[in-house]
C-alpha cells in the first residue's frame, strides 16, 4: 500500500523520508494506486535544471476528467460534486451530482467541438463563480483543449493582452455577474477586449444576470440553446501526461504577465494527494475554498484536487460582506462545511467586524481551517483560531504559488503541531532550501534566506507559454540546480518555515500578486506623468497596499493633484483592473536613483512604511537630495 493518507506526525516523517530518498519510486506508487491511466509511463521523472526541463510520468496516457468524474460514477454517481451557493442567499443552492457533472461536462465538450475547438487549441474563460466556470474548464480538459481562465475582475486591456499572448481561439463568458448588491456587465468588457484580438473566432455566452447585451452575429453564441441540442456522449480525448492542461497568468516583477503552463499527469497526482492530506479529506466531508477559480487556488483546490478525490466542493458566487458580514458563517452553518480554506485578507476584513456576526451561527461542523495567498499575521491567526475554529480546528497555513501548482509548505492537520504565522514543514516530496545572497545554502536551523526548492515535484509549472527563456531566467538562474521562489523565509529552531514575504518587485495586495512594472507602465501613460515607482506598504486588511511615487513632467504645473490622482487610478483600472489601484499617490520632484539610473525601491519602501530611521546610506545615490524632499512631503 502506498502512503496516500497520512494520519500521524510520526507517519509524516516516515513518508517524508521515503519521498525524498527515492522520489521516483514514491510518486510512482501514489500515481499507480490512486489514478486511472490509459497507458503506463515509461519513466517516472526526467529533469534538467540547466535547461529547465521537467517531465513526470513520461509517455503515460490519461484524461484528467476521467479521474475527476467518470471513475466516481459507479460509487459516487449521486453524490454532490459541486455545491453552488449563489450570490443572493434567497436563491436556492444547486447540488450538481457526479452524474450530472458528467453529463454537463460532456455536453459542453461537444459544444466546444461543434465550434471547431480541437486538442491543443487554447480557450480563454472569463466567467464569474458560477457552475459554468468549473464545467467549461473540465469540458476543455475532456477534449484536450488548453484552458486559460482570466479572473473576472481584470480589465479589457488585461484580457486582450492575455488572449493575444496565448493565441486563444475562443472566449467563454457570461452576460454579467453579481457581486453583492451590484451587477457587473462582463460581456461589454469582453467586447471591448475583443476589438484587439484577431485570433478569437467564437464567443460562448452563459446567460446569468438576464441583462440586455450586445451579441455579434456569427461570433457570439448563447450557450443554453447549444447545450440543449447536444449529445451527452463525449469520449475523453487520450492525452499525454506532459500535454498542457492549462495556462494561468501570474504577475512578474518585470514585463508582462507570465502564462504559467501546467501539464496533466503530475499536476493531477500532486493536487489530489495534497488535497487529501492537507485537508484530511474524508468521504462525507463538505469542503469549501473561498478563492475564485480565476486564481491557481481555485484551479487546484476547488476543481481538480477535490474532484480527483470524489469530494463535494463548494463554489460561492458572492462576497463575504453581502447581505452582511455573516455570510461566510451562514454558509458554513447551512451546508455544514467541514473544511474551510480562505485568505488572510478575508480573515482580517471579517475580524474587523467583531464577533457579533459569528456568534449567530453554528460552526461546529468545521474540522480544518486553511489559509493561503500571503503571510498570515499573528492577530489574524489567533482570531481565526479562537472565533472560527473555537480552538478545536487546526489551521493549515499553506504556502505555495501559481508556479508550484499545489501546496508546498504546510502543516498536516491533527499531525503537525501548528505555530501561528508559520507554514511549518515541507509537504511530502518537497525539498526546500534557504539560500544566502552569495549563492550558499544556509544549513541548520535558525537561519533566514531566500526560499528555493532543490528537487522537482510533480505539479511544478513546465514553462512560460511562448517564452521558455523567461521561465529559465526567472526561476532557475538565480541558483544552480534549484527552483527560486521569489520569497524570503526563515527556519526556526525546530525546522519550521515562516514565509517572510516577496524578495522581488511583486507585491501581494489582498492575496493578489501584482507586479510593479505593469502598474508603472499604466501610470506613465498619463500625459502629465514623467516617471513613477510603486511600492507596497503595510495595510491592516489588505496585508499590503500600493503607494505610488509619481513625478510630473512639468513640476511647476498647477493642475489639481486630486484630479490627477483620480485620473491615474482610472488608468490603472482600465489597463489592469481595480485590484491594482493605488491607496496613496505622492507627487515628487524626483525618484531616488542609483548611479546607473535604477530606481531605489528599497528606500521608497521604507518611506512608505514610515521607517525613515532605517533608510541606510543614501549618500551613494545619484540624487540624494530627493530623499529628504520625499520624506517631507509624505502622503
Ligand atoms: C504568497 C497563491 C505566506 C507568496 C497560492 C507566494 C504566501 C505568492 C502564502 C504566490 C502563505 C502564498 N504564507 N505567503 N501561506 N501563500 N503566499 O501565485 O509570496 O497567487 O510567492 O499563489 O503568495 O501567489 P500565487
Amino acid at each position: 500500500m502506498s502512503n496516500y493518507h497520512i494520519k500521524q506526525f510520526e507517519e509524516y516523517f516516515q513518508v517524508y523520508r521515503k519521498s525524498v530518498r527515492n522520489p521516483e519510486q514514491f510518486w510512482e506508487e501514489i500515481a499507480e494506486e490512486h489514478f486511472t491511466w490509459k497507458k503506463r509511463w515509461s519513466n517516472v521523472l526526467s529533469y534538467d535544471f540547466k535547461k529547465a526541463e521537467f517531465k513526470w510520468f513520461e509517455d503515460a496516457k490519461l484524461n484528467i476528467t476521467e479521474n475527476c468524474i467518470d471513475r466516481h460514477l459507479h460509487t459516487r454517481g449521486d453524490k454532490t460534486a459541486i455545491l453552488f451557493e449563489p450570490n443572493n442567499p434567497d436563491d436556492e443552492a444547486e447540488h450538481i451530482t457526479y452524474k450530472q457533472l458528467h453529463e454537463r461536462v460532456c455536453k459542453f465538450a461537444n459544444v466546444l467541438k461543434s465550434k471547431g475547438i480541437k486538442k491543443g487549441d487554447v480557450v480563454c474563460i472569463y466567467l464569474p463563480m458560477i457552475p459554468e466556470l468549473a464545467i467549461s474548464i473540465l469540458a476543455c480538459a475532456r477534449i484536450g483543449a488548453i484552458h486559460s481562465v482570466i479572473f473576472a475582475g481584470f480589465s479589457a486591456t488585461a484580457i486582450s493582452s492575455r488572449i493575444n499572448d496565448c493565441n486563444a481561439k475562443m472566449m467563454i463568458t457570461s452576460d454579467g455577474s453579481y457581486r453583492g448588491s451590484k451587477t457587473i456587465d462582463l460581456k461589454s468588457i469582453v467586447d471591448e477586449a475583443l476589438n484587439e484580438t484577431p485570433g478569437i473566432e467564437s464567443v460562448l455566452v452563459a446567460k446569468h444576470i438576464q441583462s440586455d447585451i450586445n451579441m455579434k452575429d456569427g461570433r457570439d453564441f448563447w450557450l443554453a440553446p447549444l447545450l440543449e441540442d447536444t449529445s451527452s456522449d463525449c469520449a475523453a480525448e487520450v492525452m499525454d501526461a506532459e500535454d498542457p492542461l492549462f495556462i494561468l497568468y501570474t504577475s512578474g516583477s518585470t514585463g508582462k504577465p507570465k502564462g504559467m503552463v501546467h501539464t496533466i499527469g503530475g499536476y493531477m497526482v500532486y493536487t489530489a494527494y495534497t488535497f487529501k492530506n492537507v485537508f484530511q479529506y474524508r468521504e462525507e466531508d463538505i469542503y469549501w475554498c473561498t478563492a475564485d477559480i480565476g486564481w491557481i487556488t481555485g484551479h487546484s483546490y476547488i476543481v481538480y484536487g477535490p474532484l480527483a478525490n470524489g469530494a463535494t466542493s463548494v463554489m460561492f458566487e458572492g462576497v463575504p460582506s453581502y447581505p452582511d458580514y455573516g455570510r461566510f458563517w451562514n454558509i458554513v452553518e447551512k451546508h455544514k462545511i467541514t473544511q474551510f480554506y480562505t485568505a488572510p485578507t478575508a480573515i482580517r476584513a471579517l475580524a474587523k467586524q467583531g464577533t457579533e456576526f459569528i456568534e449567530k451561527y453554528d460552526l461546529s461542523s468545521l474540522k480544518v481551517l486553511g489559509s493561503v495567498g500571503e503571510p498570515i499575521n499573528e492577530e489574524a491567526w489567533h482570531w481565526y483560531d479562537e472565533n472560527v475554529g473555537k480552538k478545536k480546528s487546526p489551521i493549515v497555513d499553506t504556502w505555495w504559488q501559481t508556479e508550484t501548482g499545489g501546496i508546498m509548505i504546510t502543516p498536516i492537520p491533527f499531525s503537525t503541531p501548528t505555530k501561528p504565522t508559520y507554514a511549518t514543514l515541507p509537504f511530502i516530496g518537497v525539498q526546500p532550501a534557504l539560500m544566502d545572497e552569495n549563492g550558499q545554502e544556509l544549513k541548520g536551523n535558525q537561519v533566514e534566506g531566500r526560499l528555493c526548492i532543490k528537487f522537482p515535484w510533480p505539479a511544478m509549472a513546465r514553462t512560460i507559454w511562448g517564452n521558455h527563456q523567461r521561465y529559465k531566467d526567472t526561476y532557475f538562474s538565480a541558483y544552480d540546480n534549484m527552483y527560486f521562489t521569489g520569497d524570503g523565509a526563515l527556519r526556526d529552531e525546530v525546522g519550521y518555515y515562516r514565509i517572510t514575504g516577496r524578495v522581488d518587485d511583486v507585491i501581494i495586495v489582498s492575496g493578489h500578486n501584482l507586479g510593479t512594472a505593469p502598474i508603472e507602465d499604466a501610470i506613465n501613460e498619463h500625459p502629465a506623468v514623467s516617471e513613477s515607482a510603486i511600492v507596497g506598504f503595510p495595510h491592516d486588511v489588505k496585508g499590503n497596499a500600493l503607494y505610488g511615487y509619481v513625478t510630473l513632467k512639468d513640476v511647476g504645473e498647477s493642475r489639481n493633484h486630486e484630479n490627477l490622482r483620480m485620473e491615474i487610478n482610472q488608468l490603472i483600472t482600465d489597463r489592469i483592473g481595480p485590484i491594482a489601484k493605488l491607496d496613496k499617490i505622492q507627487f515628487t520632484e524626483g525618484l531616488p536613483k542609483t548611479r546607473s539610473g535604477k530606481i531605489m525601491r528599497r528606500i521608497l519602501r521604507k518611506i512608505a512604511a514610515n521607517e525613515t530611521d532605517q533608510l541606510g546610506d543614501t549618500s551613494t545615490l545619484l540624487n540624494p537630495e530627493v530623499v529628504q524632499d520625499i520624506i517631507n512631503n509624505v502622503k
